[in-house]
């Protein structure tokens, strides 16, 4: 993973890309700027949804050198940590609403690996259900939709209420980044600067644009033209 940049970075969530071209839709995001490539991993309990397994990130690994961020969205993330970390992920998020016993343990094995682990909270879920954590994440993945699909509503209200806590939380520990995940775009990206996001995930609005390269753009330079003033480097 490459140091933070002054600016947002921007992961292309490949849920709604064209699942029959992965590979080419991966390259697709590079060539158009984005910083990530972010794998969104359902396991029909978690969520209600089903999508790709660790086999699949394996097979497109060679798609790309851009970091992998897995975002599982899955029950028993401890169970399946290694096969994510061997298929090339160069972070793991999981969410901090599964069963308990997995999470401490699953954290430190990312970490062992050399990668970056990383805690996931739904919309209703509290900042404060990642404290017992907070010396073993490198991420905070704030979900600004329910996990389970991409082309949903961007709840405003859920960032507001903890996109710049999150940070603060974070930046309180040393830790890495915060990501933001469900909704953002073009009309959400301000929003989203004004909370101090490092990591934007976008899924549909670059899959459905005309113009991959220019929304990537656009979006990246709403986001930091909100954002500089939130950090102080305006
Ligand atoms: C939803 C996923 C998100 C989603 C983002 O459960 O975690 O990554 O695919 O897609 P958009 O940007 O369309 O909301
Ligand atoms: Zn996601």
């Amino acid at each position: 993973m490459g140091l933070r940049r002054p600016g947002a970075l921007i992961a292309a969530s490949v849920l709604d890309c064209d699942l029959a071209a992965l590979g080419d839709e991966i390259r697709r995001a590079e060539d158009a700027g984005v910083d990530r490539i972010h794998l969104d991993v359902m396991d029909g309990h978690f969520v209600p949804n089903l999508t790709f397994g660790w086999k699949t990130i394996e097979a497109v690994r060679r798609a790309t050198a851009l970091p992998f961020d897995a975002h599982l969205m899955i029950a028993e993330p401890g169970r399946w940590t290694d096969k994510f970390l061997d298929a090339g992920c160069d972070s793991i998020t999981f969410h901090v609403e599964v069963a308990e016993p997995q999470i401490a343990p699953s954290l430190g094995r990312i970490r062992e690996a050399g990668r970056l682990a990383g805690l996931s909270v739904k919309p209703g879920t509290p900042l404060a259900s990642l404290d017992a954590y907070r010396d073993l994440l490198d991420i905070v993945l704030v979900m600004t939709v329910e996990p389970g699909f991409g082309g949903q509503s961007f709840m405003a209200d859920v960032a507001d209420a903890k996109l710049l806590a999150a940070r603060a939380w974070l930046s309180a520990s040393g830790a890495f980044e915060v990501q933001v995940d469900g909704g953002a775009k073009l009309a959400t990206a301000a929003v989203i600067g004004r909370g101090g996001t490092d990591v934007v995930v976008v899924g549909s609005a670059l899959y459905r644009a005309d113009d991959m390269t220019a929304e990537v753009a656009s979006i990246r330079a709403a986001v930091d033209a909100a954002r500089r003033p939130t950090l102080g480097d305006a």
